[in-house]
């Protein structure tokens, strides 16, 4: 029986290399794809995973547009990081696919109070906005989500926008602090282990001779957006953050973590986004996040391209 999931998220190069993850693997059922801003601004999210989607040959995925800020403070974006169109590298068509009329807000409440209890898992790739306003709209979704999988966070590693932030939750630090008090169970991916899973040279080499046209598209977004991180970290490649959250779903074993508890800081402007976590146990805060520290790389690039090897 396939696992249901929704799949929220702000491409970006590593947002759709998880996204192609999901749609090549047949274990997972996506109902729905909601775009948020992040990245880039909600105009281009939700074209990047339109595109994406058709990449994958996937034109029938629904697909809807969320919020276009974070509940509180302004918007930030990453150009910087993943070029204008949050998906330069590979030049992907513009796509033919409707974007759904529904408020992805709504599709996230509809589909939760729809399905059976905790049968639906929400992997959240980018801020996490979408999911703290159908939290807010309508409390009910609460303990009907089977679980949480997100990308974010960081504590041993540091920040990566500020040195106390990492990108998704700084963002929207509002919207985390929801999400991470709601009761929820919560799988972290935060940039301890996905700074683990560089893009090596030999690495995104296999997906171009993979020979497919997704096996090229996968190795010139991987190629574009290891330039900013490799110069930045001083690494061979970079690190691919957002696929770790589908391959947890697919190959736990790949992964070691804890259960820890995990605070979000959003009052603090020096420290703003930062994930306070308790990995040595030291307060007896409860445990609300399983915290992921390390990982097989070799064994989660391999499932990557066996996976994005069948589309
Ligand atoms: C996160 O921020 C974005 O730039 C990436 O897509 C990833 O979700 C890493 O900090
Ligand atoms: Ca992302």
């Amino acid at each position: 029986m396939s696992r249901k999931i929704i799949i929220d998220t702000d491409p970006g190069q590593d947002d759709a290399v998880a996204i192609l993850l999901a749609l090549g693997s047949p274990e997972l059922e996506v109902l729905g794809i909601t775009a948020v801003a992040g990245n880039v601004p909600l105009a281009l999210t939700h074209v990047n995973v339109r595109k994406t989607c058709e990449l994958a040959g996937r034109p029938d995925v629904p697909v809807f547009a969320g919020a276009i800020r974070p509940l509180v403070r302004e918007l930030v974006t990453a150009e910087y990081v993943h070029g204008k169109t949050g998906l330069d590298g590979p030049g992907l068509p513009e796509p033919s696919m409707p974007l759904q009329e529904q408020y992805a807000v709504d599709f996230v409440v509809e589909t939760l109070m729809a399905e059976p209890e905790k049968t639906v898992t929400l992997c959240v790739l980018g801020p996490l906005t979408n999911i703290a306003l159908a939290m807010i709209r309508e409390p009910q979704i609460i303990p009907r989500i089977a679980e949480i999988v997100l990308m974010g966070g960081g504590c041993f590693e540091g920040g990566n926008t500020t040195p106390a932030a990492e990108f998704n939750i700084y963002v929207d630090p509002h919207a985390a602090k929801t999400v991470f008090g709601a009761g929820v169970p919560i799988t972290m991916f935060p940039l301890d282990v996905t700074h683990k899973a560089l893009t090596t040279r030999a690495r995104v080499q296999r997906f171009r001779d993979l020979g497919t046209r997704v096996g090229t598209a996968t190795a010139e977004l991987l190629d574009f957006y290891e330039r900013f991180d490799e110069a930045k970290y001083g690494t061979d490649g970079g690190p691919l953050h957002d696929p770790n959250v589908i391959a947890w779903l697919l190959k736990p074993e790949l992964y070691e973590g804890r259960h820890i508890n995990v605070e979000i800081e959003a009052a603090s402007e020096l420290t703003m986004g930062m994930t306070v976590a308790d990995w040595w146990g030291v307060t007896d805060r409860p445990k609300n996040a399983f915290f992921v520290r390390d990982l097989d790389a070799d064994g989660f690039y391999n499932l990557l391209l066996e996976r994005i090897g069948t589309l």
